[in-house]
């Protein structure tokens, strides 16, 4: 059945993968990408779609609401998967007010815009609110987020993320707009700015720059592979209950020290370094301001009702996305030149 589907933040890490699975996998549908290109967007990310027939690209910002309105008009959209977002905790911690405009103002213009554009014919919309474990807040040792875990976020970043969720609940609520929302752990993979842990230690060991571990780095995450995240999506935006949240997580708990060092012993394999030769730049630096202590997802729900299912194995998956970044250079040379020195410089000099 033909739909036209609105994607945002199609350029990012996350969208870029979904927006690549939508165009390949469903051919009778429009996707229409819209994204603003900030740092974090990179429209290289998507070479290998661009020419496709059933995608088309917009930049825009979904803060600016008139424009919002205006593309709603014009397209008409049968379901909307909203990934846009200012994504990344530290830059959160240093200047909140960019996460408030896009995350939860930008969130708002496209409620009012779905819930006007499709007034009196709901029957088959959708509004796909792509969200993060962080909004339920810190777990102790033991213990998982539920989807009924009460939310608790601690970072500006988080708190955006929930305040966002809690609009497309309300908006299911009192105006019955079809919404869903996923709430996922940490991703990885290819294509994710080198701001993020993983890509950014690849980049640093691969340069001999040091490694900057967050306190004792003994802080847990749960990682789950950029493409299972995307399949996840597809399958909740089919089949998933008008209403429902679903969690996303691979049940796959990482300290971060023991992380970094299983990708340093995978880069000194790939770059014939001898082994224990890059774990020599791990260095600790200055806990971040109010570090979530441990994430941890449980995705029962997601797997015994849709049957989604992570593919990968996480050493597998690492290694598969060391590769990507050796081999595709030009790219990390791209994203890491002009602004990202100054954000660098910025973010871990004085720690
Ligand atoms: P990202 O930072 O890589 O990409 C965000 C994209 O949104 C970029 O392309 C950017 O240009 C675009 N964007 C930012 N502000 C915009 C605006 N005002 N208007 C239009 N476009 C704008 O982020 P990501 O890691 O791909 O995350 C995507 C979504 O998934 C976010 O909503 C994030 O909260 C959520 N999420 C991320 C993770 C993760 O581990 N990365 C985990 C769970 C949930
Ligand atoms: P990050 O990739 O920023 O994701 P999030 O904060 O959303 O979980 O960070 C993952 C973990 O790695 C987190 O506990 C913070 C830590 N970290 C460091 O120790 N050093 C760094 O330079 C970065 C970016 C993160």
């Amino acid at each position: 059945m033909h739909k036209t589907i609105l994607i945002t933040g199609g350029a990012g890490f996350i969208g870029s993968h979904l927006v690549r699975l939508m165009v390949n996998k469903y051919p009778e549908y429009q996707i229409v990408n819209l994204d603003k290109l900030t740092y974090a967007g990179n429209l290289a990310n998507l070479k290998d779609v661009e020419s496709k027939p059933n995608y088309s690209f917009i930049k825009g910002d979904i803060v600016d609401a008139e424009f919002i309105y205006q593309l709603f008009d014009q397209y008409n959209f049968d379901g909307v998967i909203h990934l846009a977002a200012e994504s990344h905790v530290d830059r959160s911690i240093e200047n909140p007010n960019e996460f408030i405009f896009t995350n939860v103002v930008g969130t708002a213009n496209l409620l009012n815009a779905a819930r006007k554009s499709w007034k009196g014919a709901m029957e088959g919309k959708l509004f796909y609110h792509v969200s993060t474990d962080e909004v339920y807040g810190s777990l102790g040792d033991s213990g998982f987020f539920l989807e009924t875990t009460p939310y608790d976020p601690q970072s500006p970043y988080s708190a955006s993320k929930a305040s966002s969720d809690h609009f497309v609940r309300a908006f299911h609520n009192t105006y019955k707009l079809p919404v869903v929302v996923s709430n996922c752990s940490n991703n990885y993979g290819s294509h994710q700015f080198p701001e993020k842990l993983i890509p950014l230690f690849i980049n640093n060991i691969k340069k001999n720059k040091s490694l900057p571990v967050y306190g004792q780095g003994l802080n847990i995450r749960d990682w789950l592979w950029v493409e299972d995240h995307a399949r996840a999506i597809d399958v909740i935006f089919h089949e998933g209950k008008n209403g429902d949240t679903y969690n996303i997580g691979g049940h796959n708990e990482w300290t971060n020290i023991d992380l970094i060092k299983l990708l340093c012993k995978i880069m000194d394999r790939k770059l014939n370094r001898a082994e224990g030769e890059s774990a020599k730049l791990i260095s600790y630096v200055t806990d971040r301001a109010g570090h979530d202590m441990r994430y941890a997802i449980d995705s029962t729900k997601l797997q015994n009702e849709l049957g989604w299912v992570p593919s990968l194995q996480f050493e597998e998956g690492l290694e598969k996305t060391v590769d990507w970044y050796l081999e595709n250079e030009e790219w990390l040379e791209n994203v890491t030149s002009g602004a990202y020195q100054q954000y660098y410089d910025q973010m871990y000099l004085s720690r």
